[in-house]
């Protein structure tokens, strides 16, 4: 009798599925193909991507991946300070995600019955509402950090009874149509045709403008990222408070969009936490996932929610069919737990500061970095104009085509020479941006910083190969542009 066969005869139920299920082999299937990931993004998925990609030499085959660090198939190792745009606080793969997902996978749990109250939706709504403190004990919970900003939206268009919304200019909220009408950003937003109505923007630090906004009484809510992801920038002391205080002078929800910040990014469970805020609404995704499941939530007081399911028959009036499905929530629980364990936001200040420290110390030895900003594991380093004069004049060059080069040159030079992956800040900027995981010792700041170290003092060499990258790099912006300009 055939293996299969005893094992169903045994169990007398759902196994004749063995066959199927063993037919399909992932592992062999990724080990048999891995390789030919460019090619089948080229012709099946986004080809600009891979364009660019392959342009800027980051089209790495990545075979695997753990904690801060990237193994392509030689086993190479990469040190990950972008941690996929800010997911990976925990760090990659981590163990007590992995077995949470084992685990509920065994249970055969019901998932996504809909017309039920799973348990784990309930549990993480509890953990995730002691964390935020306050009266915030109402959660919602989508997929994505877009989704619950557009989720955000709602909840305060639907509890004010009004229709604007305000928010920062140059921040980023999302790119579906409610929350890229939030996201400040030209680039972004073009070509996409008309977005929400009755969207304003203010500057960060103008309470004049805000106030100016908030008096005309119909404004829903204002919505910030307590530090702008796009640059890496903080307010003025002061500033928070007092627009928060305009906000409830006014009738207006204040906001705090936490998917980048929130969850010990910043050094703090909620980066509001650094001003003392009281926001209405916290919105939350990327670190919350572990790294494997996506998931976005919203946390906001009671009666804001109500304002939503404010009768039986819209009490699913806002909803998603994924959105508390187990195993995003067991991971949302499983995240929370390793967070406290091990005392990763404590590390994330911790570390942080570290590295802005060091960060600074190459200041003193290169002229070409104007600035160090950010808190915890969310920092910035903004360039300048070098003073030797063929630099200069390169620099220049490649400013006039594009602002952002400069930066994408030393982005390249982290990842060339020393396998360290990073990102630009956004665009028009002469920034990078690094958001390594929360985990990071003195092992991943001293590669770092010896890295940057070196790759500055090439890119002190005006004839050197940091310089030709640049140069290409330029080449490619141009036709880019002209190609854009003749359409
Ligand atoms: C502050 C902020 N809000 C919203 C989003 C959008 O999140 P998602 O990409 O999960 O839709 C992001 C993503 O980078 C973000 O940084």
């Amino acid at each position: 009798m055939a293996l299969a066969e005893k094992i169903v005869l045994k169990a007398g139920r759902a196994l004749p599925m063995l066959g199927v299920f063993m037919s399909f082999d992932i592992k062999g299937i990724v080990n048999s193909r891995l390789g030919e990931n460019y090619d089948l993004h080229e012709q099946y998925v986004n080809q600009t991507l891979v364009k660019v990609l392959r342009t800027i030499e980051f089209d790495k085959i990545y075979a695997r991946a753990e904690g801060c660090y990237l193994y392509d198939r030689e086993g190479n190792d990469y040190l990950d300070f972008l941690s996929g745009y800010g997911v990976y606080g925990i760090g990659r793969n981590h163990p007590v995600l992995k077995q949470t997902i084992r685990d509920v996978m065994e249970m055969d749990l019901p998932n996504m019955v809909q017309m039920d109250c799973a348990l784990l939706s309930g549990l993480l709504g509890e953990a995730i509402s002691r964390e935020t403190g306050g009266d915030r004990n109402a959660c919602f919970f989508g997929n994505s950090g877009t989704e619950v900003n557009e989720a955000a939206i709602k909840f305060a268009r639907a509890y004010t009874k009004r229709n604007r919304m305000i928010s920062l200019k140059g921040s980023y909220h999302g790119l579906s149509y409610g929350s890229l009408s939030l996201t400040q950003n030209n680039n972004f937003q073009s070509g996409f045709g008309q977005l929400l109505p009755g969207v304003d923007y203010v500057a960060l630090n103008d309470l004049d403008a805000l106030a100016h906004e908030l008096k005309k009484g119909d404004v829903a809510g204002f919505i910030i990222e307590p530090i702008q992801g796009k640059g890496v920038h903080m307010p003025d002391p002061g500033y928070y408070e007092k627009a928060q205080q305009l906000c409830r002078d006014n009738g207006t929800l204040f906001i705090c969009d936490e998917v980048q910040t929130g969850l010990g990014r910043t050094g703090k469970m909620f980066a509001y936490e650094h001003w003392n805020l009281d926001p209405d609404i916290v919105t939350v995704a990327k670190t919350l996932s572990g790294g494997f499941v996506p998931v976005g939530g919203i946390i906001t007081r009671r009666r804001i929610y109500q304002g939503v399911f404010s009768s039986m028959d819209r009490c699913v009036v806002h909803s998603s069919t994924f959105g508390r499905n187990n195993l995003a929530m067991a991971c949302g629980l499983a995240t929370l737990h390793v967070l406290k364990e091990e005392k990763l936001v404590e590390n994330s200040a911790r570390r942080g500061e570290q590295l802005m420290d060091g960060i600074r110390e190459l200041a003193k030895k290169h002229e070409m970095i104007k600035d160090v900003r950010g808190k915890g594991c969310m920092i910035a380093i903004e360039f300048q104009k070098p003073s030797n004069l063929l630099l200069r004049a390169a620099w220049k060059i490649f400013d006039n085509v594009d602002k952002g080069l400069f930066p994408e040159m030393i982005v390249h030079g982290l990842m060339s020479k020393e396998r360290i992956l990073t990102q630009v800040a956004g665009h028009n900027m002469d920034v990078i941006k690094i958001l390594p995981p929360y985990t990071i010792d003195d092992k991943e700041i001293g590669r770092f910083l010896n890295g940057l170290d070196r790759v500055l003092t090439e890119c002190g060499s005006p004839l050197g190969p940091m310089w030709k990258f640049g140069a290409n790099l330029a080449k490619h912006a141009l036709a880019a542009k002209k190609a854009k300009a003749a359409k």
